[in-house]
């Protein structure tokens, strides 16, 4: 589905849906806004990487995940063993995010830097969301997915390494842009001063959006790789 939303007398929006309607894929991607501000730096930053998916003909959505009440895994191990792609603690809309999730193609992870790592509230979705996907058989193996960290000062690093490493735990595919993908700012929408982060963030919508059209056209003909049955070891004797 498409989002139509132009001016006729602006033919530079005008002229960019004509580009959408050339180049549908039917390709979708969830962001998740792990910040408490509906529309503060993560989202700006977000929507710049989306902004440049949508010019490829892929939508997306954002879900605001930030400003709700999420409590973290309990550690029951009760999604292993009911394996029905839920977690137990429904009390919140975190299974309707991870079949959202599961549904995309693509998946981009955006939180604000909270003491140089991510918010609570995106740890505490993504430990649950994540270890749903591994207890099922690997939900969100082989999609496309990006993270992106908005910060004042440092800990941009570090924060964004957290966002990948749920990614690259679940076997996704990661998508680069020509610098970490981290952009600065403090106050909502100090972020669209940062030059160098706007770049950062439209490369890597570029470089996943093209990511994501080799991996859809390679369906069907590029057979990947079976999962392996995951090996544990506890290096206790
Ligand atoms: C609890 C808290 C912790 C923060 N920790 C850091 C930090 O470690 N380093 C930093 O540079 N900024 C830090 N900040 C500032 C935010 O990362 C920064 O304002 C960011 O742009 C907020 O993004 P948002 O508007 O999407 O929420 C912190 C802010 C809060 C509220």
């Amino acid at each position: 589905m498409l989002t139509i939303e132009f001016s006729i007398s602006n033919s530079k929006s005008l002229s960019l849906i004509c580009l959408q309607f050339l180049k549908p894929t039917n390709m979708k991607v969830i962001a998740i806004n792990g910040s408490p501000k509906a529309e503060g730096n993560t989202f700006h930053a977000l929507k710049i990487v989306l902004e440049e998916l949508g010019n490829e003909g892929i939508t997306s959505e954002i879900i605001h995940i930030g400003n709700k009440n999420i409590r973290g895994c309990l550690a029951c191990g009760k999604c292993a063993r009911n394996k029905d792609e839920k977690c137990i603690q429904t009390k919140d809309d975190v299974n309707d995010w991870i079949a959202k999730m599961k549904e995309a193609d693509g998946i981009l992870l955006g939180s604000p830097v909270y003491y140089a790592s991510i918010s609570g509230t995106m740890k505490a979705f993504l430990d649950r969301a994540f270890y749903v996907s591994g207890a099922n058989g690997g939900m969100f193996r082989h999609k496309v997915g990006a993270s992106i960290a908005a910060v004042r000062r440092s800990g941009g690093l570090p924060a964004f390494n957290v966002l990948n490493n749920y990614l690259l735990y679940a076997e996704m595919l990661i998508p680069a842009s020509n610098y970490w993908n981290v952009i600065h700012g403090a106050r909502p929408g100090e972020v669209l001063q940062d030059e160098e982060g706007i770049q950062i963030m439209r490369v890597l919508g570029r470089n996943m959006a093209w990511l994501m059209k080799l991996v859809n056209h390679g369906k069907g003909s590029i057979t990947p790789p079976v999962a392996e049955r995951k090996q544990y070891m506890n290096f206790i004797r």
